[in-house]
């Protein structure tokens, strides 16, 4: 989520490294900093706001340092602030690391270092790695972060200087990337390519559970226990734009297929393996405020409305607990009956959209509490908001959101069955069901993603890419989700798109049913399965081309469609979160076939911040 740049060589480490973050804030932009080997100590510089901001706050006196490290954040634990941005260091500063990733048991860890006299400056996660470091440093880095790396639970892209070693940069990964760039006479680390090429076309990536020890001589790999690794130079072929979109031509193909992490980290720590149940230790919210509630309100626009609509099936059947969703712009002015045993729970991606800012405010001057669901650590939904429940997507560049939503119906699930079982009104067999489920879900998201569903789902736009109109069809859960697949094919590929509830189609839309016009229906509602068999029927009488989006087990739809496109076996209400995806893969080939500029689609901005 955040950027990572180490440098050391003969060049001026401040200039390489601001230059190779500048490549980087595509990755996250809300702070940043530089920590350099200068005379036997680390100079840190860092600033709240973009790299431009670091610049000016940057310690001249580190121009002539030739190492250092550098990192652009996206905060995670802890507000963009100067004190919370990288790079962390020891007590005394005599060692600084940067990091990306989410240290599971930091809570732990920094009680015992606190215990022990360390002092913290921050409110972050990473910094228990620079005191863990600083224990257990007796002369060698890279022993040192061997030990500390060890005593962590989750995951990490760590690279550490230490005042006492210059010219060494010491790594270490744990499910998050980190790339060594091979140059003349100086050598880099970077959490990602683009910030290497102006430097560098050879690399050596590193691989998880490995260490790394770099020099402006060389860099040299080690496995867990310590073993040299020999690992081949991958020369990177990537133009510096390729680079940014992870070799992807789209960022929002690239976000599509970032998908399965964005839902493992949004579950992540969220439940407990041991018992099953959800911990949301974030909520204040308490048993009791829980149990009282009579009715919530979900507030949002765009997608992020969409994914409410979901949420209100989900918080009904396992809280029980009335749910109304309301568009943004429509609740501010619709005079809605509000009470101080209502909840509101706005949804935003961005944590700016005016419509959905104007929502909340409404609903706190009425004495709602107001929970917030977004992306953006320090947005301002969550500023003003009285909990917030962070969705764990990473940035999201391209207008058509795609993970963040993915990761919202996450942490509506989990929502969900937190409240459940603070009420005690959800069944226990469907919760057990439910958190496997959950847990399946990266899983499943990568077999919808291979590459032979790729290949389907393309083969199918270049018919869909030559009509003016679709249609999305579905009853139930699987109707919410062709809310959302008709918006996203008319934001990117301009067709005109529109969802109906399946069995609508003959009270209206019938009427535009002529032959071949492509009918996209999402069928994975086992309560339903026969009733949208027959809508689907009804749409073949008139000529309609259908393309079903279906479960395997689901046999019968095979003979009623022309295409279908069959999804892993879930539980109906997870369902959702699988047949989204081919969906939004439709829009993005519809899109690619037309020619569509796809991650800036016309007249559409990615933070509507204005009514
Ligand atoms: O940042 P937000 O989640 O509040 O944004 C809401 C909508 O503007 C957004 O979801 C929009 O509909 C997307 N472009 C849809 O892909």
């Amino acid at each position: 989520m955040c950027g990572i740049v180490g440098y050391t060589g003969n060049g001026k480490a401040n200039a390489v490294l601001v230059e190779g973050l500048k490549k980087l804030e595509y990755r996250g932009y809300d702070s940043a900093g530089v920590a350099l080997q200068h005379e036997n100590r680390l100079l840190i510089s860092k600033a709240a706001g973009s790299v431009s901001d670091l610049e000016k706050a940057l310690d001249e006196s580190g121009n002539r340092a030739t190492a250092g490290i550098g990192h652009t954040r996206w905060a995670t634990h802890g507000r963009p602030t100067d004190e919370n941005a990288h790079p962390h260091s020891s007590c005394g500063k005599e060692i600084a690391i940067v990091h990306n990733g989410i240290i599971e048991n930091h809570q732990r860890l920094r009680n015992r270092l606190l215990d022990e006299g360390h002092e913290f400056r921050s409110e972050t996660d990473t910094e228990v790695l620079a005191h863990l470091i600083e224990t257990y440093y007796e002369g060698d880095l890279l022993e040192a972060v061997f030990k500390a790396v060890e005593k962590i639970e989750g995951s990490c892209a760590l690279v550490a200087i230490s005042s006492e070693e210059p010219g060494r940069l010491v790594c270490a990964r744990r499910d998050s990337p980190l790339i060594i760039g091979l140059g003349e006479g100086e050598n880099l680390v970077a959490s990602d390519i683009p910030a290497l090429l102006a430097h560098t076309r050879k690399t050596k990536v590193l691989e998880d559970g490995e260490f790394a020890s770099i020099t402006a001589e060389g860099a040299e790999i080690y496995d867990s226990s310590g073993r040299v690794i020999d690992r081949e130079i991958f020369e990177i072929k990537w133009d510096i734009e390729a680079a940014e979109k992870g070799g992807f031509d789209h960022f929002m193909l690239k976000e599509i297929m970032e998908q399965p992490d964005a839902v493992k980290e949004t579950l992540r720590q969220r439940v407990d393996p041991e018992s099953g149940k959800v911990i949301l230790s974030e909520l204040g919210l308490t048993a009791e405020e829980i149990g009282r509630l009579e009715k919530i309100h979900i507030i949002a626009c765009g997608t992020a409305y969409h994914a409410g609509l979901l949420g209100k099936a989900v918080i009904e059947k396992l809280a029980k607990i009335p749910v109304e969703v309301d568009v943004a712009s429509e609740f501010r002015y619709r005079e809605p009956l509000l009470n101080e045993n209502h909840l509101a729970i706005v949804i935003s991606q961005s944590g700016e959209t005016a419509d959905t800012l104007a929502a909340l405010r409404l609903a706190r001057r009425q004495d709602l509490k107001v929970l917030a669901i977004t992306n953006v650590v320090g947005s301002t939904v969550s500023r003003e908001a009285d909990e917030v429940l962070y969705t764990w997507a990473g940035p999201e560049i391209a207008v058509a959101s795609t993970k963040a939503y993915l990761t919202q119906l996450i942490a509506l699930y989990l929502l969900a069955l937190y409240f459940g079982d603070a009420r005690g009104s959800a069944e226990p067999e469907l919760v057990l069901e439910l958190v496997s489920g959950l847990k399946a879900l990266p899983g499943q998201l990568k077999a919808v993603l291979s590459e032979e569903s790729l290949s389907r789902l393309r083969a199918y736009c270049d018919h869909l890419s030559k009509w003016e109109s679709a249609f999305f069809v579905g009853r139930n859960l699987d109707y919410a989700v062709a809310m959302e697949g008709a918006l996203k094919l008319k934001e990117i590929s301009y067709i005109h798109a529109e969802a109906y509830a399946a069995g609508e189609l003959k009270h209206g839309p019938l009427a535009l049913i002529e032959d071949g016009i492509p009918v996209i229906a999402l069928v994975t509602q086992k309560a339903v399965f026969e009733k949208t068999l027959s809508n689907i029927q009804e749409v073949n009488a008139r000529g309609g081309a259908v393309f079903a989006i279906t479960m395997e087990g689901f046999d019968d739809v095979a003979r009623q469609v022309e295409s279908v496109f069959y999804l892993p076996p879930a539980n109906e209400i997870l369902a959702p979160v699988l047949s989204v995806v081919p969906t939004q893969l439709i829009s993005y080939y519809t899109a690619l076939a037309r020619g569509s500029s796809i991650d800036k689609p016309r007249n559409l901005a990615k933070s509507v911040t204005v009514e």
